[in-house]
């Protein structure tokens, strides 16, 4: 049955529906041989598509990997000014991934990559509201108001945040730490956050999303969730676990007539 093309490169997990409409409007992507525009539907038994050059198959194994991102790694797949990939910290494995979200070039920590690109989708849509907490150093120290400020919401230029919690506040007379637990996922929204109350960030290092904790995962290393865990975070965003294949053969209906 044709599907529309972004929802077959997204389930091939070669991106997120949104990065395949993109590719598209591109031009990226030819089907027989003529470029397709945004809407297109086609049939991955009957079609040739061909994305950025390579042709479509049917999906791989699916895997979700937590990566400890170090600063200095940009989270997109390509980069014009060369800079070094979080992707490439994952290239040793066979499957081509994609990060969920975005950390910033200098933000450390927990970022999650896959090829499946319905859980990347839905992990990456406000509407799930996904607790992320993020460890912040900044200069100064933290006072009361600014707390409460950060906590109760900040109008910044895109509206205003939603509350947030501050914990573990540990204030330095140069410096200070504190973590900061937000459901959104503005762009560069913690260090707008403390812009916005005069705090100014020296280091920002994300430690959990969700259930998920980045532990002792060592900087630029990665590991892959367990099956529970992807299990866990579908149920999360809501996606219906799928059944397993018919085993044709035994144990069928008809088997035994
Ligand atoms: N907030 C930021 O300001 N930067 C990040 O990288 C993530 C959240």
């Amino acid at each position: 049955m044709p599907e529309r093309l972004q929802k077959l490169i997204a389930q091939a997990g070669l991106a997120s529906r949104r990065q395949a409409e993109a590719w598209i409007a591109d031009g990226r992507v030819l089907v027989n041989g003529t470029v397709s525009q945004l809407g297109d539907r086609a049939d991955l038994a009957h079609d040739n598509i061909i994305v950025n050059g390579r042709k479509l198959s049917v999906a791989e194994e699916k895997i979700t990997v937590l990566l400890n991102k170090p600063r200095g790694y940009i989270s997109t797949l390509k980069d014009p000014q060369g800079r070094d990939l979080v992707t490439d910290l994952v290239a040793d494995l066979q499957q081509r991934l994609f990060p969920i979200g975005r950390l910033d070039y200098n933000t450390e920590g927990l970022l999650l990559l896959t090829n499946d690109g319905d859980l990347s989708q839905r992990l990456s849509h406000p509407r799930h509201h996904v607790e992320k907490t993020y460890l912040v150093k900044v200069r100064g120290s933290l006072t009361e108001q600014k707390i409460c400020s950060l906590r109760d919401g900040i109008l910044l230029n895109d509206g205003k945040t939603q509350p947030a919690r501050v914990a573990n506040v540990r204030n330095g007379r140069a410096t200070s730490w504190f973590e900061l637990t937000i459901r959104e996922g503005r762009n560069r929204q913690v260090r707008r956050m403390c812009e916005a109350v005069d705090l100014q960030v020296v280091r920002l290092k994300r430690v959990r999303i969700g259930f998920l904790e980045l532990g002792n995962v060592a900087t630029g290393r990665y590991r892959i969730l367990t099956s529970q865990e992807v299990d866990k975070l579908k149920k999360l965003v809501q996606i219906k676990k799928q059944p397993p294949p018919f085993n044709e053969g035994i144990g069928t209906p008809m088997s035994g007539r």
